[in-house]
């Protein structure tokens, strides 16, 4: 087999694209190619004296306008992806465990879902793309709380990583804080998406962090399903770490500083008929799950708040208390009233297991 060409393209940007292939060819892949980016990558090919044979995208996604149908158009390229993928201007689909013989190097591809149906993984000799389903150290993995995203999959996912030969190279599709590509061993060891937890616990564990799309993704979506070519068919924030789990978040959000109340405080509250407005802020399908409807709040999901905190200042002159499952989304919904001018918001802490004393 050939040694491997690898080369991580534009390492400072928070979207990682790379390229590779047979050392002694000039035929290479390149994998999750943005579409702002494209001139940079044909000087690149230009001046290395490629020829782009293969564009991979590892799923559809919903941070960035691929770059991919730009560079099959100008390059003839062959545009692969998962089997899954709606994108019409796919060429090649591969499934789980297939091998490309790209002139004598192995390239194997697995379904990695999870944050999407469509999310694929590469080995190559020593390395592993893992796209979204899995970025480095604290980072965590991608969302899955984009449209096709599956916290149960992704669960699925990890136990397949875990079971992958320590020695390969992580090679993430995102990175937003300079992180340094390390083992799958390390990863193992630091990555708290890859901590051991049963399916449940890994869905409950998501399921509090989960803050729902925002409105711009599903427009750079509907770009990526229509292959478009035009860098101008859906707006995209500059530096917003879109695809981390709370990506979304405004900024200027995380760092207001509110104000807890106990479990005990809240019921004492609310046998005292006190006058304040209690916000239970899980989504609305949580209603129905396992810790059921609270009867004494008004159910306006996160998400919701995040899309419109307008829908709020009705309540701005009112005390606000906001609860959740355990206390992670609750503390982002005070934190975000805040900013926008409530004055003391506060969250349950420990949020309604605690205050219904459930371990
Ligand atoms: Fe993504």
């Amino acid at each position: 087999m050939p040694d491997l060409y690898f080369k991580q393209i534009n390492p400072e940007h928070t979207c990682k694209a790379y390229l590779f292939g047979p050392e002694n060819s000039k035929n290479v892949a390149i994998v999750d190619p943005e579409l702002e980016h494209i001139d940079e990558y044909l000087d690149l090919l230009k001046k290395e004296n490629f020829i782009l044979k293969y564009i991979i995208d590892t799923h559809t996604h919903a941070d960035h306008i691929s770059g991919a149908a730009a560079l099959k158009e100008s390059e003839k390229a062959e545009l692969i992806m998962n089997n899954k993928a709606p994108a019409k201007c796919v060429s090649m689909r591969v499934s789980d465990g297939d091998e490309m013989d790209f002139e004598g190097l192995k390239v194997k591809f697995l379904e990695t879902p999870g944050h999407t149906k469509d999310s694929i993984s590469i080995i190559l000799p020593g390395k592993i793309l893992t796209g979204d389903a899995l970025f480095l150290d604290d980072g965590g993995a991608g969302r899955d709380d984009l449209p096709g995203g599956s916290p149960e999959s992704h669960w699925e996912t990890l136990q397949n990583f875990l079971s992958l030969p320590d020695e390969l190279v992580v090679y993430p599709g995102h990175d937003y804080r300079g992180r340094k590509p390390s083992s799958l061993k390390q990863q193992k060891e630091t990555n708290s998406f890859l901590k051991s937890r049963t399916k449940d616990e890994y869905v409950e564990f998501l399921l509090d962090l989960q803050l729902g799309p925002a409105k711009w993704m599903n427009d750079v979506l509907k770009a990526n399903y229509e292959c478009t070519t035009d860098p101008k068919a859906a707006w995209v924030p500059i530096d917003s770490p879109s695809c981390e789990v709370m990506g979304t978040l405004q900024s200027g959000v995380k760092e207001q500083h509110v104000n807890t109340i106990s479990p005990d405080k809240l019921q004492e509250k609310l046998d005292n008929k006190e006058d304040f407005v209690f916000i239970d802020v899980r989504g609305i399908s949580e209603l129905h799950g396992k810790l059921g409807k609270v009867n004494e709040a008004i159910n306006i999901p996160l998400t919701s708040i995040m899309n419109d905190v307008g829908q709020i200042n009705k309540y701005i002159n009112k005390k606000i208390v906001a609860i959740c499952g355990s206390g992670k989304r609750s503390i982002i919904a005070a934190k975000m009233l805040k900013k926008s001018g409530f004055e003391n918001p506060q969250y349950v802490e420990g949020g309604i297991k605690a205050w219904r004393k459930i371990k």
